[in-house]
């Protein structure tokens, strides 16, 4: 197996693979619509049902498409004409599903809640009881990649239910790295990709749909390449994708979740709460501040607010940083200017303790703290 240089990045995905995932894509020339092809398809579909607990009522599609299109293919697929979406927005994210509904002429009502402050479900509640007529799903995002903030996903999808209406989950950066039961939790569509939590590379979006649900799209006639009901069909009957898959990235995913169950899903979910709770105790004692309340915290990245030091940039910061293998990521919310840390991918606490070394080292050096 060749062995690649490692970096470890902490932007929230694409995220640091394994060798074994990268040197899976290594494989010989295989037209899709083989057989051979198609059982690799199946056997990825399933365990992505499993990993969501959704084998009794739910399926899997998977696109060709980067997360956001994941999004887009389930809002536009599921929405019937002449109903609306609720929205929870608190980051860019939520934000991103109303832009997506506006694009294709789709009707929101909108919860705005500012980036970094939790839903509030009373007020949810209210807005869904005064809307009712008019909606016919509740759209959210999980863990919102944008602030670190985690929505409360059980709490919401009853909610939804209660009032006789589906849920839509961005669970994008928290699907495979967080406790997630989509029959326990009630998710009807849950969201996600293969190069966050799942460990995998870029390429492949894919819905967890109940089927039930899905089953009733059929009427909606709103997209093409990204029609979910017509995707799943195609597959169900052909062992096929409809359009061109990403077949490289189709092999890594395989693998990636091959390593997903090897690890044990507890066992990932505490390796990556471990290396938030590391950072966390060190920033804190270096003097920075969070953006997001603490209660509120995915565990999953961490929005730092800036030093108030006049030496610091984040640019000079993130450059130090990479050239010693560390990759670290921007973030600004309003007027505010954050930097983020998260800790998903095939990383470990010795390199977060590896980073903390290297970044107070930087600290230091230019007297910001
Ligand atoms: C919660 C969430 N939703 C959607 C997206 C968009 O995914 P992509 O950049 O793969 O299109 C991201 C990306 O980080 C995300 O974190």
């Amino acid at each position: 197996m060749k062995t690649v240089k490692r970096n470890i990045l902490l932007n929230p995905g694409p995220a640091t693979t394994t060798d074994s995932v990268k040197n899976a894509m290594v494989v010989p020339d295989i037209c899709p619509r083989e057989l051979e092809f198609g059982e690799l398809t199946l056997s990825v579909r399933d365990d992505l049902i499993k990993i969501a607990h959704g084998e009794k009522n739910h399926t899997a599609v998977m696109l060709t498409s980067s997360g956001t299109g994941g999004v887009e293919a389930c809002l536009t697929s599921v929405i019937p004409d002449g109903k609306k979406v609720l929205i929870i927005n608190n980051g860019a994210y939520g934000e991103r599903m109303q832009a997506i509904c506006d694009a294709y002429g789709i009707g929101h009502v909108d919860y705005n809640i500012p980036a970094s402050k939790p839903v509030d479900l009373e007020v949810l509640e209210k807005m869904i009881v005064d809307h009712k007529s008019e909606i016919s799903h509740v759209a959210f995002i999980h863990h919102e990649t944008t602030v670190g903030i985690l929505n409360p996903l059980s709490e919401i999808c009853h909610m939804s239910h209660k009032h006789g209406l589906e849920n839509i989950v961005d669970a994008m950066s928290s699907f495979a790295g967080m406790d997630i039961d989509v029959e326990r939790d009630q998710v009807d569509y849950l969201v996600s990709s293969s190069n966050k939590c799942i460990q995998g590379m870029a390429g492949i979006s894919f819905v967890i749909a109940r089927l039930e649900n899905l089953k009733k799209t059929a009427p909606i006639k709103r997209n093409f390449y990204f029609n979910l009901l017509a995707n799943y069909e195609y597959l169900q009957k052909n062992k096929q994708f409809l359009f061109t898959p990403p077949v490289q990235t189709l092999y890594a995913l395989r693998q990636a979740v091959t390593e997903y169950f090897n690890e044990g899903a507890q066992n990932r979910y505490s390796r990556y709460a471990s290396m938030y709770e590391i950072m966390k105790k060190r920033v804190r004692e270096l003097g920075f501040e969070f953006l997001v309340e603490e209660k509120h915290h995915a565990k999953l990245l961490t929005a730092i607010l800036d030093p108030k030091s006049a030496n610091y940039s984040f640019n000079e910061m993130h450059d130090y940083l990479f050239e010693r293998g560390f990759t670290i990521y921007p973030g600004k919310v309003g007027s505010i200017n954050t930097f983020r840390l998260s800790n998903i991918g095939e990383i470990y606490p010795a390199d977060i303790e590896a980073f903390l070394v290297v970044f107070e080292e930087y600290l230091r050096i230019k007297k910001i703290i």
